[in-house]
């Protein structure tokens, strides 16, 4: 089920057409203090206690990832490895709240882009993914890369910092809450998470076969699955990709 065209996730695309592409998507971002935030509805019904996670769930992840498998070299190519001086401010604010030396665990980490770039802040990274087209893509090109599915694997070991950029877009809202458990569980005491998500209500499979799954989230509700996790939100920023209105938040670990 290999897919054509960029996958949702893919906001740092290059294609020209799209309005913020001019050099990266993320390069168009927007900081919570800049442009107003894109606007929102707050739906309470994702508030609610979730149901328990059916085998369609899983199918739904499964069926993404695979397309993933046949386009990881695609995504590679088509995201810039250089951070956008947005997605660089992020990290650069990520590795700020770590106490050097710092661990960090990066769940879905795609090409690996991202974790080099922190790698030049000073962390070591644990670079993992479910799809082994793109561990397979970080160990050709020298790096250590992992596999690791957040909703069937269990997180060995604790890690000071979690990177989980652009990833549960992916998830079904069902399974949000046992992977933000997860995270909260692999994070040592007042540990950090950088987590990313697209704002909006509603779901949706897209792709040219309509083989990725997209899940939006309001913030406020986003923030209330967090808090029930056990996180404390300490900043937000705002990216614009391809049209789509991204939301990253650091998270503090309490208790
Ligand atoms: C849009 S890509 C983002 C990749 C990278 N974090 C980035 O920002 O470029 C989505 C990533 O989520 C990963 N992913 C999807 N489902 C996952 C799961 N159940 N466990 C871990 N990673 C998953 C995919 O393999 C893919 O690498």
């Amino acid at each position: 089920m290999a897919a054509r065209t960029m996958p949702a996730g893919a906001r740092r695309a290059g294609a020209a057409h799209y309005e913020h592409a001019r050099r990266t998507p993320r390069a168009a971002s927007r900081t919570s203090g800049g442009d107003p935030a894109p606007p929102l509805c707050y739906g309470v019904a994702s508030l609610s206690r979730s149901p328990p996670m059916t085998d369609a769930d899983h199918r739904n992840n499964r069926r993404t990832v695979a397309a993933y498998e046949g386009y990881a070299r695609g995504y590679a190519a088509a995201v810039p490895a250089t951070p956008s001086p947005q997605a660089a401010a992020d990290l650069r604010r990520f590795a700020a709240s770590l106490a050097p030396p710092a661990r960090v665990l990066e769940i879905g980490s795609g090409p690996g882009w991202d974790a080099d770039f922190l790698e030049t802040l000073g962390a070591q990274v644990r670079r993992t993914d479910v799809t082994a087209a793109f561990v397979r893509f970080q160990i050709e090109r020298g790096k250590q890369a992992y596999p690791l599915d957040l909703l069937s694997d269990e997180i060995e070991g604790t890690y000071d910092g979690i990177l989980l950029l652009y990833v549960v877009q992916h998830f079904e809202r069902d399974q949000l809450d046992e992977a933000l458990r997860k995270l909260a569980r692999a994070l040592t005491a007042q540990g950090v998470a950088l987590l990313s998500h697209m704002l909006g209500d509603g779901d949706e499979w897209e792709g040219d076969a309509g083989d990725y799954r997209v899940v939006r989230w309001p913030a406020a509700a986003m923030d209330e699955r967090l808090r029930r996790a056990g996180f404390a939100v300490e900043w937000e920023s705002f990216i614009d990709s391809e049209r789509r209105p991204w939301r990253s938040v650091l998270l503090r670990k309490l208790g």
